[in-house]
């Protein structure tokens, strides 16, 4: 396996709720860090659908067949969540060029408060770059068939929640 020799990566996000794009993020951050945090943002500022337990528990469940896997909810900031799991990097989702303007300023504002820790971006596969959470979110409570986009104990779990 190739390694760049960092150890501990964070990847935050909402995951209202992890997507099969988000898993393969994490899949290639696992190729290039010992240990991969997925730190699963409180956000309450975004309203989310899912509780924060329920986001954790499907993260978990989305990640299981990764065993360098850590899943952590957290709230505050990111950088202060980062510094205390002794993390250097974290590690953002680029799917599209309007992926990008957003990402840059949330990457120079964590660099202004922690000028220490990293932001790596990483692609996910092509066939994944148009899946979102709030999509699939939308798509459920369509009736659509989201079993394409998100692993099957999420697709259950959103169903149950839209019988
Ligand atoms: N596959 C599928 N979807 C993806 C994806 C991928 N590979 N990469 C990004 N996305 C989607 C998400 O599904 C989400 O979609 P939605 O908006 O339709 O729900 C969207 O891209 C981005 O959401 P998210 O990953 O949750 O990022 P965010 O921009 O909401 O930021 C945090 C989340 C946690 C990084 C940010 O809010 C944060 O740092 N919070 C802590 C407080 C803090 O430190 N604030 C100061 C920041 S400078």
């Amino acid at each position: 396996m190739y390694t760049v020799g960092m150890k501990t990566g964070i990847f935050p996000g909402t995951f209202d709720p992890i997507t099969r794009g988000h898993s393969d993020l994490v899949e290639r951050a696992c190729q290039l860090f010992e240990t991969v945090i997925i730190a699963v943002a409180e956000n309450p500022g975004k309203n989310p659908l899912l509780s924060l337990e329920q986001r954790i528990e499907l993260v978990t469940a989305s990640t299981a067949h990764l065993p360098q896997v850590r899943v952590l909810g957290f709230k505050g900031l990111l950088i202060d969540f980062t510094r205390r799991e002794q993390a250097q990097v974290i590690i953002r989702s680029l799917r599209t060029a309007s992926d990008f303007e957003h990402e840059l300023q949330l990457a120079h504002m964590n660099a202004q408060l922690a000028p220490e820790i990293q932001t790596l971006f990483l692609t996910p596969n092509p066939q994944y770059d148009f899946i979102s959470s709030s999509l699939v979110r939308e798509i459920t409570r369509l009736k659509g068939d989201i079993s394409p986009f998100v692993h099957p104990i999420v697709a259950n779990t959103l169903k149950k929640l839209w019988p």
